[in-house]
This record gives C-alpha cells, sequence and structure tokens, in this order.
C-alpha cells in the first residue's frame, strides 16, 4: 500500500476502505508518513468529504492509535457526557455529583481551557487544595467507593488525533464535520464508559456557529457512537450567550454550587435538569425524559447532590466546606469594574464570544495552552437575553486582579450587548435531541 495512492484516491472522491484509513493514521503516528502527505489527505477529504462508513472507520482507526481505558473494574452502567464547549459552561462541575448520587458511576476525563472557552479541570483547580490530574489506580478507586471522579486525561489516549489535530490547524482543516467528529469521539469512546451523552452547543460562542452544522455534527457523533456499540444521545443546546451568570473559574464553581444547592440561574439549571435526565436515562435510572427530569428536582432539593459534591470535592482534596462558606474559601479578586448600559430598553443578545475572549484577557482563560490562569479574575453578568434594562444600568461587572487588558476587555463586553428597544424573547435553550 502506498499513501500517494490514497491521496489520490480521496482527491478523486474514491471511497475509503478501513485497511487504507489505518495504513494511514498508524503510518502517521509511528512517523513513516510525513507531514506533507497527510496535510494533502487531509484537504482531500475536506473537499471530498467521508462517508458515514469511513467516518467510523476513522474515528475507530484513531481511537486505536493509544491506550483504551477499561472501565470493566467498576460495576454498573458507565455514561459519560461530553460538550463541545462554551462560555460559562460548568454543567459537569453539577452533573457529575448529581447523576452519581442517583447511583450511576460517574468517571469523567475533563480538558482546560483554551480561547474563550473554558475547562473543567482548570475551574475545579480554583477550589483549594483541589487534585485533578489523579493517576488510574485512584481514579477507579474513587468511582468504586464514592461513586465519581474527575480527572485530566490520563495515559495515552488517542495520540493519533493529537498529531492530527496541531496539523489540522495550521492546514485550515479543522471545520470538516468528519475530522472534528472522528477526533472528538475517538477520544470518547477510547475513555471507556458505556454510554455518551453529547452536549452540542450552538450559537455565537460554540464551535458551531449555525443550526444545520450542529444537527450534522450531533448526528454525526451519535451514529459514531452508536456504531461502536455504545448508546449514544446529543442534546443540542443553545450558546449564543453565556450560560449562567459567571465567566470565570472560581466565579463557575460558586455558581456550580449555588445550582447544586438548588439556588442557581433558570437556565443554568434548566441545561443542567435536561442533560442530567437524558443521563439517567442512558444510565437506566430513569425509563423516560419525564421521571429523569422529577428525579433530578428530587436529588437537588432534598439535598442529595449537595452531599455527594461535598464528598467529591474531599476526596479529590479540595476543602469540602466551599459548599457552606463559598466567599470565604474560594480566591477572590481584587477589583470589580462595572459595564453599564449606554441605551435602555430589553437585551437582545450577549454575544458569548466576545464575552468569552473578555474573560480570557482578564486572565480568566489561555490564549496559547502555555499560559497560567487566575483562578479569581472573570465576569459575572448582570443580564440575560429578553430581560429589560435601564440605560446607565450595570450590565457586566468584571473581576479583575490588574488593568493590562482592562480596556480591551471592557470594550469587548460592551460590544457584546445589544439593545433593543422592544420586548425580545429569551433563546430557546434546548433546540434539539439527537438519538
Ligand atoms: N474538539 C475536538 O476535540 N476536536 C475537533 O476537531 C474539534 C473540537
Amino acid at each position: 500500500m502506498r499513501m500517494y495512492d490514497i491521496i489520490k484516491k480521496k482527491r478523486d472522491d474514491g471511497v475509503l476502505e478501513y485497511q487504507e484509513i489505518k495504513y494511514f493514521i498508524d503510518g502517521y503516528v509511528e512517523g513513516n508518513i510525513p507531514d506533507y502527505q497527510a496535510a494533502a489527505f487531509l484537504m482531500a477529504v475536506f473537499i471530498r468529504g467521508m462517508s458515514p462508513r469511513e467516518t467510523v472507520m476513522l474515528t475507530q482507526c484513531i481511537r486505536e492509535s493509544g491506550e483504551q481505558i477499561s472501565l470493566s473494574a467498576i460495576p454498573g452502567i458507565k455514561v459519560d457526557k461530553h460538550s463541545t464547549g462554551g462560555v460559562g459552561d460548568k454543567t459537569s462541575i453539577v452533573l457529575a455529583p448529581l447523576v452519581a448520587a442517583a447511583g450511576i458511576p460517574v468517571a469523567k476525563m475533563s480538558g482546560r481551557g483554551l480561547g474563550h472557552t473554558g475547562g473543567t479541570i482548570d475551574k475545579l483547580e480554583s477550589i483549594p487544595g483541589f487534585k485533578a490530574e489523579l493517576t488510574s489506580e485512584k481514579f477507579i478507586s474513587s468511582i468504586r467507593t464514592i461513586g465519581v471522579a474527575i480527572t485530566g486525561q490520563t495515559g495515552n489516549i488517542a495520540p493519533g488525533d493529537k498529531k492530527l489535530y496541531a496539523l489540522r490547524d495550521v492546514t485550515a482543516t479543522i471545520d470538516n464535520i468528519s475530522l472534528i467528529a472522528s477526533s472528538i469521539m475517538s477520544k470518547k469512546l477510547a475513555g471507556g464508559a458505556d454510554r455518551i451523552l453529547l452536549d452540542v452547543k450552538v450559537g455565537s460562542g460554540a464551535f458551531m456557529k449555525e443550526f444545520k452544522d450542529a444537527i450534522h455534527l450531533a448526528r454525526t457523533m451519535v451514529h459514531i457512537g452508536n456504531s461502536s456499540g455504545k448508546r449514544t444521545i446529543a442534546v443540542i443546546s443553545d450558546m449564543s450567550q453565556p450560560l449562567g451568570y459567571a465567566v470565570g473559574n472560581a466565579l463557575e464553581v460558586r455558581e456550580a454550587i449555588d445550582t447544586v444547592k438548588g439556588e442557581g440561574p433558570e437556565d443554568f439549571y434548566e441545561l443542567c435538569r435536561e442533560l442530567g435526565a437524558v443521563m439517567l436515562m442512558l444510565g437506566e435510572k430513569a425509563k423516560d425524559l419525564v421521571q429523569g427530569r422529577q428525579m433530578i428536582d428530587e436529588i437537588i432539593y432534598s439535598g442529595r447532590a449537595a452531599e455527594k459534591i461535598k464528598e467529591f470535592i474531599g476526596n479529590q482534596g479540595g476543602d469540602p466546606d466551599v459548599l457552606e462558606y463559598p466567599d470565604s474559601i474560594l480566591p477572590k479578586a481584587k477589583e470589580q469594574v462595572v459595564v453599564k448600559a449606554d441605551k435602555g430598553g430589553y437585551i437582545l443578545s450577549l454575544d458569548a464570544e466576545k464575552i468569552g475572549i473578555g474573560a480570557m484577557l482578564l486572565g480568566a482563560g489561555r490564549s496559547k495552552k502555555e499560559d497560567v490562569i487566575d483562578p479569581a479574575v472573570g465576569i459575572m453578568m448582570n443580564k440575560k437575553a429578553g430581560m429589560p434594562v435601564k440605560n446607565g444600568e450595570a450590565v457586566a461587572t468584571l473581576h479583575i486582579n490588574n488593568k493590562e487588558n482592562l480596556e480591551q476587555a471592557v470594550e469587548l463586553v460592551r460590544s457584546a450587548v445589544t439593545v433593543a428597544e422592544g420586548p425580545v424573547q429569551k433563546p430557546v435553550l434546548i433546540k434539539e435531541i439527537v438519538e
């Protein structure tokens, strides 16, 4: 087999066989296929596309390029959850203990933030003492004893994806549904869960800006999961404005804790409830979504979710008193700067991407992998789309520790806010469920 022939076949709109895709992935990971041939192949895929069958095979080959985690030592149906990323998305911090409290073992591998989107690991590390990089032994034993653990990626999962993603990033081949879906699903499938919930975000702060692309990605990933023997459901949810009010690590942990206690923002609770209900269905604890939602409400309002998150935080070295005393335990920024509305009316939109970049500029996120984040800083929104606003009223409060990029961040947040004269419908949060 020659890489030249595989590139030519795809260039001419041919359909690849498993052995050809395997030859490419293995050869590229081992260093036998050079970047220039891999780049040509990616561009051929980008232009010609891949069939659903080719996409499933590509995912399988990337998944097989590295270690595959076995969770078989943990009894029960393991359900994993993945978000395609957004602004103010602290859902995993609520869902992991919530679903664990219902008796579903949660073995969650999460990432760090990059660009305008945050990462669960950074958020959790803003809790003093919390350790998010667990050994495989500690990861498995935590799930066996308390039913939940969240760790940064362990082991050598899908090295083929790491290498391919870096090449896609510099060859303008990121935005292809088959390549995105295989990249995400290869890592999820290697993570060892039995069932998968995907939260596919759509809107200004999401990877997918348009609904038609989000649904295409959701259907492709659901097909890959189901074809690989792991029942998969995707929820398409709104990311046209930040989720909840908090954007920034400690600020988001505070909002997640409030939500676990039943005191969180309405939109964020609605999303946690819907995603939690789907996870209970996937884990065979609820017979349908209606029962799943009722169970989520019961777990939150009985205090069981709060007990579980306390146990989870303590088990990973964090200070469990953060539940009772978040204000004194979580890091706080030195100063607050208020951004005010420059006219009255109704909030038409709050551009999530601009707000995410604003928070990143304050130090809450990274513009490149090596950047060090400040857990205390970020942005608290004072408004949500659809709410009335008066001229001069606060729309956002920036929590800052220095003034380095302050002007730029203020300008971004200001430009993210659009005010309409008349009443505005708030965006629909749950747009579609794809099975
Ligand atoms: N996230 C991933 O993990 N891979 C992609 O290709 C895009 C987003």
